[in-house]
C-alpha cells in the first residue's frame, strides 16, 4: 500500500526487503493469507486515528505458513512448524513470502487443515469467539441474535455460538440462507425481505456485524439488562481503554462519536459494548482444537492467485463473500 485511498494505492511489488524478527518474534514463511473488511478499510484511511503506518506498508492481517526461524526467547515454536496468526495490528505484513509475528500471537495450526483454509481462520474467528465468549459471556441455553451470519465473521459466530449450546437467529439473503441453516443457525431471517425486529423478540444477547441502522434496530431484539456487542458500529470508551490501550483522550472522542448509540442502547436498558479485537495465540490453539475436533467448520467462498491480491480485495469489498477470502502464495 503506497498511500492512503481506492484499490490504485496498492500493488505488487518486487525486492521488499525482508521483515527482521526480533527477540520473542517468529519468521514465517507465508503459504496462504486471508482477507477481511479491515484490509480496505485501513487502505482507505479509516483506521488512521487508532494506526498509522510507515507508508509503503505491506498489507495483510492474518497468516498461516511455516517457521522459518525463531528469535531468541522463543520457546514454543521451531523451524518447520505449521502455523497461523493474526499478524501483529501495529505492523500488518501477512500478504508477503515472508511475516514477522510475535511468539504470542501465533499457533499451531489445526491439524486437519490446508494452509489456505487455515489462513481464513484467524481475524474473523478470533473475534467471534472474544465476542460471545468474553463479551456476551454466552451460556448454554440462551438465545443470541447475530446479524450478517453468511460473512466471515458471522460464519464462525453461528457455530461458536451452537458450540456454547445458545439459540442462534441470524439474518442472510436467500443467497446465503442455506449456509447459515447448515452451520447451526435456529432461527435464519431473509433480510431483502423481513425486518427481522418484526419477529425477534428478548433475546439475551446480540452480536451486531453491520452497525448503523441494523444496529440501531438490534437494540430492541435484546431483552432489558441483556448485551449488544458490535464489531462494526461506533466505539465506547470501553473500546479506547479496553482494547486499544487509549487514555482519556481516545476515550472522550469514542464518548462523543458513540452517544446516540448508547443512548439508544440505554433507552431499551441494554448494555452496549463496541469491541475490536486482539491477536491471541492462546484463543487460536483453543480453535484450533474446536476445528480439528468438527465442532467448527471453516468456510472459504473463493482462493485467488497471489498475482490476483488485489481482485481478491476488490472481491471480498463488494460485501457478498459467503465465509472468508483468501490468497494463496505461489511457492
Ligand atoms: N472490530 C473488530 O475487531 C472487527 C473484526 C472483524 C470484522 N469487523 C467488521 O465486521 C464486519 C463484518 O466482517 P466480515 O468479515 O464478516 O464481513 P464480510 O465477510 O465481508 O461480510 C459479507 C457478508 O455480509 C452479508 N451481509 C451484507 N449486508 C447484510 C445485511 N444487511 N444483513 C445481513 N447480512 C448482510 C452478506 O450476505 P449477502 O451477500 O447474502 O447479502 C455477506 O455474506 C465488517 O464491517 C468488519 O470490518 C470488525
Amino acid at each position: 500500500m503506497t498511500r492512503y485511498g481506492g484499490p490504485e494505492v496498492t500493488e505488487l511489488r518486487d525486492g521488499v526487503p525482508e521483515p527482521s524478527g526480533g527477540p520473542n518474534e517468529v519468521c514465517v514463511e507465508v503459504r496462504a493469507a486471508g482477507l477481511n473488511p479491515v484490509d480496505f478499510k485501513t487502505r482507505e484511511g479509516k483506521l488512521k486515528i487508532i494506526h498509522r503506518y510507515r507508508l509503503p506498508a505491506v498489507m495483510g492481517n492474518e497468516i498461516a505458513g511455516v517457521v522459518e526461524s525463531v528469535g531468541v526467547g522463543v520457546t514454543r515454536f521451531g523451524a518447520g512448524d505449521h502455523v497461523y496468526a493474526r499478524v501483529d495490528k501495529d505492523t500488518m505484513g501477512g500478504l508477503a513470502e515472508k511475516a514477522v509475528v510475535h511468539e504470542d500471537h501465533l499457533a499451531k495450526m489445526p491439524t486437519s487443515l490446508e494452509f489456505e483454509t487455515a489462513a481464513a481462520v484467524p481475524l474473523a474467528a478470533l473475534t467471534a469467539l472474544q465476542a460471545l465468549r468474553d463479551e456476551l459471556r454466552l451460556r448454554n441455553g440462551q438465545r443470541v441474535f447475530i446479524s450478517a451470519g453468511a460473512g466471515g465473521v458471522g460464519t464462525f459466530a453461528i457455530q461458536i455460538a451452537k458450540h456454547f449450546g445458545a439459540d442462534v437467529a441470524t439474518t442472510a439473503s436467500p443467497r446465503g440462507a442455506a449456509l447459515v441453516r447448515r452451520l447451526g443457525a435456529d432461527t435464519v431471517i431473509d433480510y431483502t425481505h423481513e425486518r427481522f425486529e418484526d419477529s425477534l423478540r428478548d433475546y439475551d444477547g446480540a452480536f451486531d456485524l453491520l452497525g448503523g441502522d441494523d444496529l440501531a434496530r438490534t437494540f430492541s431484539v435484546v431483552k432489558r439488562e441483556g448485551s449488544v456487542v458490535s464489531i462494526a458500529g461506533m466505539p465506547e470508551p470501553e473500546t479506547a481503554r479496553r482494547d486499544l490501550g487509549g487514555g482519556g483522550a481516545l476515550a472522550a472522542l469514542f464518548w462523543t462519536v458513540s452517544l446516540s448509540t448508547r443512548w439508544s442502547a440505554a433507552r431499551h436498558g441494554v448494555h452496549y459494548r463496541y469491541l475490536f479485537m486482539h491477536p491471541s495465540g492462546s484463543d487460536l490453539e483453543t480453535l484450533a482444537a474446536l476445528i480439528d475436533a468438527k465442532k467448527v467448520k471453516v468456510v472459504v467462498d473463493r482462493v485467488f492467485p497471489f498475482a490476483e491480491a488485489k481482485e481478491a480485495l476488490a472481491y471480498l469489498e463488494r460485501g457478498k463473500a459467503k465465509g472468508k477470502v483468501v490468497v494463496q502464495m505461489s511457492r
